[in-house]
């Protein structure tokens, strides 16, 4: 490998997609400069590399200083950062918008020669979920500053230590039922979260000097209703799949949105109301050489700690 002198600055790389991307990009001998709010606990990231190729730096991402720390001396810069629902301290506005901005517009200044971002799939104009919204902002902001950029927009990914699969799974192992919101019926394309870092690493290298955007979904599309069919036949589970109209989550989510870690917010009702697959206008991931893994071989290697007896039951 001959990368070795090509460093690379990663924001969020301390979240779920992050720590699959890290052992992908330290195996091509890059180095990296990870941007983290708490350094103290992202100690996990280092012996993914060698001793002395990942650094973690302290980084307020709003600070501009504090970025451009983190982007000095860098090739290549990659942003990770996202949130699922607002907080008083953190808008969708600030993370998926402004610091998109930002960061872009540093690109520019110091010569990066690559900007890949992490968007979401199925964005749109007016799109009804304020995520939706703030996600697509970002991806016009980064548009207008920074050519040489790719946006990648992936389905609903999964993989160990995922959000989605190990929540629902955690949710059958006290609850009688699965809420289906909006009678299970919106469209889901699930990406490993593999091919999602590996998406991320081929991206790195593209020559392109307009804004590339990919969609990124697995080899199958499936409805909610199926998925949790699949989740429910591996974690060995009889659960009631119970239709709930998109009204009623509304109502729910008013309150649920309440907890210290919200189960369902109104935002994330309106967001189900729109399928999550490809839309066969952007090149995808076979255009970037990579053939997606399907959920039935890989969704059994982690979720059987959720059956009764686990891994040899
Ligand atoms: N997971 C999915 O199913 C999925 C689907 C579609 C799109 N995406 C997008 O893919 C990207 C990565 O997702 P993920 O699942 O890896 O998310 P994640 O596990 O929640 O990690 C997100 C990262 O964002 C960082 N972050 C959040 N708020 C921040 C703030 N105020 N300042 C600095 N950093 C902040 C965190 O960094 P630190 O804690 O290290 O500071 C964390 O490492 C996100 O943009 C997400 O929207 C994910």
């Amino acid at each position: 490998m001959q990368n070795n002198q090509k460093i690379i600055a990663i924001f969020g790389a301390g979240g779920f997609v992050g720590k699959h991307l890290m052992r992908q990009i330290t195996k091509l001998d890059y180095r990296v400069k990870v941007a983290t709010r708490k350094p103290y606990l992202k100690g996990y990231l280092k012996p993914l590399g060698n001793p002395g190729q990942i650094e973690l730096i302290k980084t307020n991402i709003f600070n501009i200083e504090n970025v451009k720390t983190v982007l000095n001396n860098c090739d290549y810069a990659i942003n990770l950062i996202g949130i699922l629902y607002e907080t008083r301290k953190q808008k969708f506005s600030q993370i998926h918008s402004e610091f998109p901005y930002l960061l872009s517009n540093l690109c520019n200044e110091m010569g990066i020669k690559k900007l890949v971002h992490v968007s979401a799939l199925g964005i749109k104009d007016r799109h009804i979920s304020k995520y939706m919204q703030s996600k697509l902002q970002g991806e016009k902001n980064i548009q207008e500053t920074f050519g040489s950029s790719v946006i990648l927009r992936p389905s609903v990914i999964f993989g160990p230590e995922d959000k989605f699969f190990n929540t629902f799974a955690s949710i059958a192992q006290f609850s009688p039922a699965i809420p289906l919101i909006g009678d299970g019926k919106t469209k889901f394309a699930p990406i490993y979260v593999g091919d999602v870092a590996k998406a991320i690493t081929k991206s790195l290298e593209l020559k392109n000097s307009e804004t590339k955007i990919y969609e990124l979904g697995g080899p199958e599309n499936y409805s909610f209703r199926e998925l949790m069919e699949i989740l429910m036949s591996e974690i060995k589970k009889k659960r009631l799949l119970l239709n709930i109209p998109f009204n009623i989550a509304k109502f729910q989510s008013y309150f649920l949105q309440l907890l210290p870690k919200p189960l369902l917010t109104p935002d994330q009702v309106d967001l189900l109301k729109y399928n999550n697959i490809v839309s066969g206008n952007y090149p995808e991931l076979s255009d970037l050489g990579i053939t997606g893994t399907s959920i039935k071989t890989i969704l059994p290697k982690y979720i059987y700690r959720f059956r009764t007896g686990g891994q040899f039951n």
